[in-house]
């Protein structure tokens, strides 16, 4: 990757898995390990630009890394949304990396919720959370700022996944979107990934497979390309 190409950008990257509250003690999560948000983070330092990197549920030896950028630490989608408001604010770029819940618990008890012999278990209500990478992408957009979002699909064959991303592009109004199949070895917490890069209209505009920092340079590439056509 050309070295410093971003420099004077300031980049939000959001990383890793949000969690929501079942009650004091529990959650509903997902299997995001954050190694492709640090790695997207780590890229864009090495290549100049200002990073700021909201982890959400990122274990310190992953975000080792990422260490160029400034770190925001989160856990839920709530808080996963402030931060990256806030950062996104005064951002050229933001990179939606991070599993955001769609859902969260309706409710969350101050208490361990028990076991009663004999009792079946309540169900547990959810409600949706909003779309961060929509909000962002429709309504808070500064001036030249570029939205750039992730799509992991599960699929039969890589037609499914890529007509899944199509159609996620157009509904995202991301000015990108970066979609990957996951599944049983691949994706989440796995060392490499391979990923189609989208444009608004769902055109591919580019391939890379290897290393999760091959992957972060590529998608860095893409949005230096748009930024400057
Ligand atoms: O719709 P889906 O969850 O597959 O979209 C994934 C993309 O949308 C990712 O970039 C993710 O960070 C973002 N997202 C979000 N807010 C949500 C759900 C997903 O920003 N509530």
């Amino acid at each position: 990757a050309p070295a410093g190409d971003l420099t004077g950008l300031r980049v939000v990257v959001s990383a890793g898995g949000t969690r929501e509250p079942i009650d004091p003690v529990r959650f509903i999560g997902n299997r995001s390990s954050g190694r492709q948000g640090v790695a997207l983070a780590a890229a864009a330092a090495r290549r100049g630009a200002r990073v700021t990197l909201v982890a959400a549920n990122v274990e310190q030896a992953v975000l080792a890394p990422g260490a160029a950028a400034d770190v925001v630490p989160v856990g839920t989608t709530a808080e996963l949304a402030d931060a990256v408001h806030t950062a996104a604010a005064s951002a050229d770029v933001v990179v939606m990396a991070a599993a955001v819940a769609d859902f969260r618990p309706a409710l969350t008890p101050d208490a361990k919720i028990k076991k009663v012999p004999g009792r079946p278990p309540a169900p547990i209500e959810l409600v949706e959370n909003p779309d961060i990478l929509a909000g962002l992408a429709r309504d808070r957009r500064r001036d030249g700022q570029t939205v750039v979002g992730f799509a992991a699909e599960t699929g039969d064959d890589d037609g499914d996944v890529l007509t899944h991303g199509r159609a996620k592009a157009r509904r995202k109004g991301a000015d990108l979107l970066v979609v990957n199949a996951v599944g049983e070895r691949l994706g989440f917490g796995a060392a490499t990934n391979e990923v189609t890069v989208l444009d608004a209209a769902g055109d591919v505009v580019a391939h890379a497979s290897g290393s999760k920092d091959a992957v972060a340079d590529a998608v860095w590439d893409a949005v230096a390309k748009l930024r400057s056509s």
